[in-house]
């Protein structure tokens, strides 16, 4: 089987995914983030345990509060809205990996509704109980996140700095049935 011309459309549309961080003002509709939740609340988690709770933020204050948490989630604040990724702290291991699909879901689904969006990481210990604090979570939760949403200009990295993009090449990064092995 070899890719088809629409297989590779596909691809170049999901590398559309991005992480955004400059956004337009324009307000989120309560039907888009509805639209939103419930993509978030269809991923597939460790046994179905579906470990999180979301809480939407579209309060300016707010984002502007967590966007001080860290120097590098600075641009949080230019943000219309943000989904807080709450996770229950009984499975770290899993829960982290939930957590990575229920992001990479909302910013596929904020791809194909138009928008874009970005995650934020509060950074250390210190940092995270100050996010808690902002958002009202529980000490017993885990809060290590949120994704930024909006409508969006452009991929550019504001920060001062930024890390360069791009991908490696798949020769990098792929071997054939064994380790370090390349196609024959
Ligand atoms: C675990 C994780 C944590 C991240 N934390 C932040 C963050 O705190 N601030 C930020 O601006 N980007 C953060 N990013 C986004 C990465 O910088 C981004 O995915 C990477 O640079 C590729 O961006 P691109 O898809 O636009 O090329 C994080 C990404 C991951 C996977």
């Amino acid at each position: 089987m070899t890719a088809s011309n629409s297989g590779r459309e596909t691809a170049r549309e999901l590398n559309k995914v991005r992480q955004y961080r400059q956004y337009l003002p324009d307000p989120l509709s309560d039907e888009l983030l509805d639209t939103l939740l419930e993509i978030a609340r269809w991923t597939g988690s460790s046994r179905n345990t579906q470990p999180w709770h979301f809480i939407v933020v579209t309060d300016k204050e707010r984002l502007r509060q967590l966007s001080e948490v860290r120097e590098a989630i600075g641009w949080i604040a230019t943000a219309p809205a943000a989904i807080a990724l709450v996770m229950n702290g009984a499975n770290p291991a899993s829960e982290s990996y939930d957590e990575g699909r229920v992001t990479e879901r909302l910013l596929i689904g904020a791809h194909l509704l138009g928008l874009g969006g970005g995650t934020a990481w509060y950074g250390d210990e210190n940092q995270q109980a100050r996010a808690k604090e902002i958002l009202g979570i529980p000490a017993g939760r885990t809060a290590r996140s949120l994704v930024a949403l909006g409508s969006i200009t452009t991929s550019r990295d504001p920060r001062p700095g930024a890390a360069a993009g791009g991908r490696k090449p798949l020769a990098e990064l792929v071997s054939r049935e064994q380790f370090g092995k390349s196609r024959s």
